[in-house]
Parts: structure tokens; C-alpha cells; sequence
């Protein structure tokens, strides 16, 4: 999807400003007009506001409640409707199948003796919140529902692929490189029904 420029969102020091990662996602995302999708860690609503745009009917959820409140205010300012933004620890507060489930999660190892950041920690390793997304959305898919995320090498890489392994399809693989890590973002397609998933 490409990146709307007619879409402005506000900032705030709590809540996670776009970035590479965001935009990389926003590449490797498609929906189409009135499909649900369901965004997990919205931070400003960038992501579910271009999915908006597209006509999906998008519900956008954060376990930061500023990120909540973000996401409510940008969406009034570019004027564009989501179905529902509410808080959620990843799909504790969500009900439902979807036919889209996306997730730029936080995904790097966590600075030994400072307490976890959600907006990049992403467990001791860094793979925890990416491997518990995956498990936790293939049952929260429709038969054919598809899922969107991003990781880095900063964490291992090893787990999530296997978890990819267990119940998806991997469609479409980015990435880009710094000095410093190389980030990637994936489209997945779920393998099986929800009834019949190896989860
Ligand atoms: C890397 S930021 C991505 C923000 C935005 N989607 C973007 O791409 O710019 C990760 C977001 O996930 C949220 N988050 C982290 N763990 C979460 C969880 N278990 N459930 C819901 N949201 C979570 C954070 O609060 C943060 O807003």
C-alpha cells in the first residue's frame, strides 16, 4: 500500500512515532474494500487509517492508552471513520474473526535491568511478542484470513520462523538494511481453518 501523503498525524512523546518499520509494513499491506481488519498496537493509527482509506472496516487496538487516544484524535483529524479503537493486550479485549490481522509489534531484546518499553521491547530476546501474536491470531483468522508484522535481526529469528511454520504461508517477505539491523516485514497467509490449525 503505498503511503497517503494526504494523511497527517499528530505525535506525542508517549506513543510510538512512525518510522522505518511502519512504512516497510505499509508496504507489504493489502486489503481490499469491506474486509475486517484488525490492527494490533495501532500508536498513532498511521496503519489503520491508510487500511481505512482503502475501505476496509478497521478496529485498532493498543495496550497503551494514550496510543488509544492518539489513534481516536487522528482519525477525527484526517476525517476518516475505523470501526472501533479501543484498548487490548493483544486480543484479551477482542472478539471475533477477521479476514486481516496486522501488527508492527515491538520487537527488539529488552535492556537487561530497565523495565520493558512495549513500544520496542519485545520480551528478554526480543521474539516473545512476535511468536505469542502469531499463536494468538491464527485462531482469530477467517479460513484464508491473512496477517502482516515485522521483526528484526536484533532478535533471533529461529522461533518465529518455526511458529510461521506451524500454521501459515509466507506470501511476501521486505526488508531493509542499516548499519545496525536488518528489519523485515511479512505477509502470511493462515494455512488451515482455525478448527483444524496446528495451535
Ligand atoms: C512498534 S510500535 C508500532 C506502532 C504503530 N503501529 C506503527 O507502526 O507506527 C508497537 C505498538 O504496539 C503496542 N503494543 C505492544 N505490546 C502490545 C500488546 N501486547 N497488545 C497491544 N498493543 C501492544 C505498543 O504500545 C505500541 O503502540
Amino acid at each position: 500500500m503505498n503511503r497517503s501523503d494526504s494523511i497527517i498525524i499528530k505525535e506525542n512523546e508517549r506513543v510510538y512515532s512512525p518510522d522505518d518499520d511502519t512504512h516497510l509494513l505499509l508496504d507489504v499491506v493489502d486489503v481490499d474494500e469491506g474486509e475486517d481488519v484488525l490492527e494490533i498496537g495501532c500508536g498513532t493509527g498511521i496503519i489503520s487509517l491508510h487500511c481505512a482509506k482503502q475501505g476496509a472496516n478497521v478496529t485498532a487496538v493498543d495496550l497503551n492508552e494514550e496510543a488509544v487516544r492518539l489513534t481516536k484524535l487522528n482519525a477525527e483529524l484526517n476525517d476518516i471513520t475505523l470501526t472501533d479503537v479501543r484498548w487490548s493486550d493483544m486480543f484479551l479485549n477482542i472478539e471475533g474473526l477477521w479476514d486481516v490481522i496486522l501488527f508492527n509489534p515491538p520487537y527488539l531484546p529488552a535492556i537487561k535491568g530497565e523495565p520493558l518499553d512495549p513500544r520496542w521491547d519485545g520480551g528478554e530476546l526480543g521474539d516473545e511478542t512476535v511468536v505469542r501474536f502469531l499463536e494468538e491470531a491464527f485462531s482469530r483468522l477467517r479460513p484464508g484470513g491473512r496477517v502482516y508484522f515485522c521483526c528484526s535481526d536484533r532478535a533471533p529469528l529461529t522461533r518465529i520462523f518455526n511458529t510461521v511454520e506451524m500454521g501459515y504461508v509466507m506470501v511476501e517477505q521486505r526488508e531493509k538494511t542499516f548499519d545496525f539491523e536488518t528489519i523485515y516485514a511479512f505477509s502470511l497467509v493462515a494455512a488451515n481453518t482455525p478448527q483444524t490449525g496446528l495451535f
